[in-house]
């Protein structure tokens, strides 16, 4: 058992406790660029900045999020008025994660396949972490469906590096979010779905098994299974939520700390009435708490109204707190689209 197994449990345990979920703020400059660049909104560091400081100065977000991912240039940052965001989460009562993967690279060899970097010089970037204040971190893999992919060599090049990384992460006092994600582009079927994501999920546990990977001392953050976006035959949110459940109790130990779903370009709607069915209809079956990391179903909303621009930082404000409310409710199966239609018609 290492050094840091009493804490790294305490850690996992803050994370998904109950009604909470983790908010991942986590992009990429490149990916928050693009964000921006649909709005019009400049592409500088103090845009992301004071995007940055709108949502963790949001009132009342610790009541619903335990703790929001940050990227590497986010970590560093003050607010505005020059009070570092690690400062900012702790007052707020919420921990602090940090994103440590260097992205998903071509795959040599694999056309139209990825493989995920950093494992070079991690241990190092870990401790500095570890030491300014973050208590868990994340790295994600990206599986993509299509014609004669995902091959064999994806999977375990992607569940070997997530491995190898999670192991580092206990050795250094972090929670790891082991995060492969089967992506939803394309024409393929649930049940397609369900079988890239049965395969991933084996060989990720294998490969976390091999690595001596404490499983509750970790958090698995799944992709659910879902037709494709362009499948002509889409799925009912009972058919999601019970083939979701489903291939998580084939593949994952019933010690892992918790599952925290990403929303991985689902509508926000969706995003919420998935969880929500998983918990409501199969609550009583789920080993582990299940709960949302999501960035996108509970930023965009915001994002949107913000549009760069001082004056809307209230109103936006409002709008993230909604979705990371709608979300924790989904997370005890209390979430109903009734419910929404009522709060978001006023
Ligand atoms: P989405 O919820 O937008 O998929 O993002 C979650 C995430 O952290 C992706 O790595």
């Amino acid at each position: 058992m290492g050094i840091y197994a009493e804490e790294l449990r305490m850690t996992a345990k803050s994370m998904i406790q109950k009604g909470k979920g983790i908010l991942a703020m986590d992009e990429s400059n490149g990916t928050c660029n693009k964000r921006f660049d649909v709005l019009g909104i400049p592409t500088t560091e103090a845009s992301r900045q004071a995007y940055r400081e709108l949502i963790l100065t949001t009132p009342g977000l610790s009541d619903y999020v335990s703790g929001p991912i940050l990227y590497d240039e986010t970590i560093r940052q003050t607010s505005k008025a020059g009070v570092p965001f690690l400062k900012v989460i702790a007052d707020a009562g919420m921990i602090p994660g940090i994103k440590v993967d260097t992205g998903a690279k071509d795959m040599a060899g694999h056309p139209n396949e990825k493989v995920t970097e950093g494992l070079d010089g991690l241990r190092d970037r870990i401790a500095e972490y570890y030491q300014m204040g973050a208590r868990f971190a994340k790295w994600r893999a990206v599986i993509t469906i299509g014609e004669g992919i995902p091959s064999r060599a994806c999977i375990e090049a992607n569940a070997h590096g997530l491995a190898r990384y999670a192991a580092l992460c206990q050795e250094g006092g972090l929670v790891p979010i082991v995060e492969p994600e089967v992506l939803i582009d394309g024409d393929h079927t649930l049940e397609r779905c369900y079988q890239v994501t049965d395969e991933t999920l084996d060989a990720v546990f294998s490969q976390l098994y091999t690595q001596g990977v404490a499983y509750n001392q970790m958090i698995l953050k799944p992709s659910m299974v879902i037709p494709g976006k362009a499948c002509a035959q889409q799925a009912t949110v009972e058919q999601v939520a019970a083939a979701t459940v489903r291939c998580l109790l084939k593949n994952v130990p019933a010690t892992v700390a918790g599952i925290a779903f990403l929303s991985g370009g689902q509508t926000k709607e969706q995003s919420s009435a998935h969880l929500n069915a998983m918990n409501k209809l199969f609550g009583d079956q789920l080993p582990w708490p299940v709960t949302f990391s999501y960035a996108r179903a509970i930023q965009q909303p915001a994002l949107d109204y913000w549009s760069g621009k001082d004056e809307n930082v209230k109103e936006a404000q409002k709008h993230l707190l909604e979705r990371a409310k709608f979300n924790s409710l989904a997370s005890k199966g209390e979430y109903s689209s009734d419910l929404e239609k009522q709060l978001t018609a006023v």
